[in-house]
């Protein structure tokens, strides 16, 4: 039985990039703490096997198909939720995608993608939820995903940082005007965490990246999916009633260090 504040019984949400990672372990997360879970992703078989996953160990979920850079299958998504259980209390903004290119080698197409996804998905997101909140009543949370990158520059990091950047000032800015419904906006920031994502890198650029974050890090180590499926969870539920455009870091200490 969850600690109240974090009992989610009863309330309905919706993580996209439920595939994989974070995604995935906020997924799983969200649902023991008693919501029904709407498993959103670009890649089907993940968003199927989260969801299973779910099921069975006795939550509900359920995986839709999503391009989070299409506002048509966001809208879809956030109504079928709200035709299954006419509410939306919580939209977790997980899905996103790297991409690493040094600014004077930058091509616009690159931009493009990365940012259609990392911050038109997530403003794509941001709005069809808040508007559902705000139509049925509900004072829900919304979560977006931003990085450590928003704290420094990084090589390398141009388009992906700057789509980070955005993120938390949607975060910030819609949080300025949605809270007179009730509904929250806040950001996770995570450093270097295990996933998919960080394992596309080279074994060099694992080498450059992973070591000098363990060995600055207080802690000791790089993150796990389930670090930062806490950070949701905790900004997703009643725990966080009183936080609203705010960055959460779980970084174990480190800003990166480049
Ligand atoms: P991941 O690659 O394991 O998961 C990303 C998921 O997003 C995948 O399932 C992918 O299919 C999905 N996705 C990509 N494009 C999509 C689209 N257009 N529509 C719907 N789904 C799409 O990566 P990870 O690490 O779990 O990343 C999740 C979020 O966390 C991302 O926004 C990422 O930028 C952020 N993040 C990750 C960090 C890390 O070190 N892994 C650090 C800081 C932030």
């Amino acid at each position: 039985m969850p600690l109240p504040a974090y009992d989610l019984t009863g309330r309905t949400a919706i993580v996209t990039g439920a595939a994989s990672g974070i995604g995935r372990a906020s997924a799983a997360l969200l649902a023991e703490a008693g919501a029904t879970v709407h498993c959103a992703d670009l890649n089907d078989e993940g968003a199927r096997a989260t969801a299973m996953a779910i099921t069975d160990s006795g939550g509900a979920a359920h995986p839709h198909h999503l391009d989070v850079s299409r506002r048509d299958q966001v809208a879809a998504v956030v109504d079928n939720a709200l035709q299954r259980t006419g509410r939306l209390d919580v939209m977790a903004n997980i899905a996103g995608i790297m991409h690493a290119s040094a600014v004077l080698e930058t091509e616009d197409a690159d931009l493009d993608r990365v940012w259609n996804t990392n911050f038109k998905g997530v403003l794509y997101g941001c709005q069809e939820a808040a508007r559902a909140m705000v139509a049925t009543g509900t004072p829900g949370s919304i979560v977006t995903m931003a990085s450590g990158a928003i704290d420094t520059g990084a090589p390398g990091l141009l388009c992906y940082g700057v789509t980070k950047a955005a993120v938390v000032q949607l975060t910030r800015t819609l949080a300025t005007e949605v809270g007179r419904h009730g509904i929250r906006v806040n950001a996770v920031a995570p450093g270097w965490v295990r996933t998919a994502m960080t394992d596309r890198h080279t074994a060099e650029a694992q080498r450059q990246a992973e070591g000098p974050m363990v060995r600055m890090s207080p802690l000791g180590r790089v993150g796990e999916p389930e670090d930062i499926a806490h950070a949701v969870l905790h900004l997703a539920s009643d725990a966080s009633s009183f936080t609203t455009g705010q960055i959460l870091r779980p970084n174990g200490g480190v800003a990166m260090p480049w």
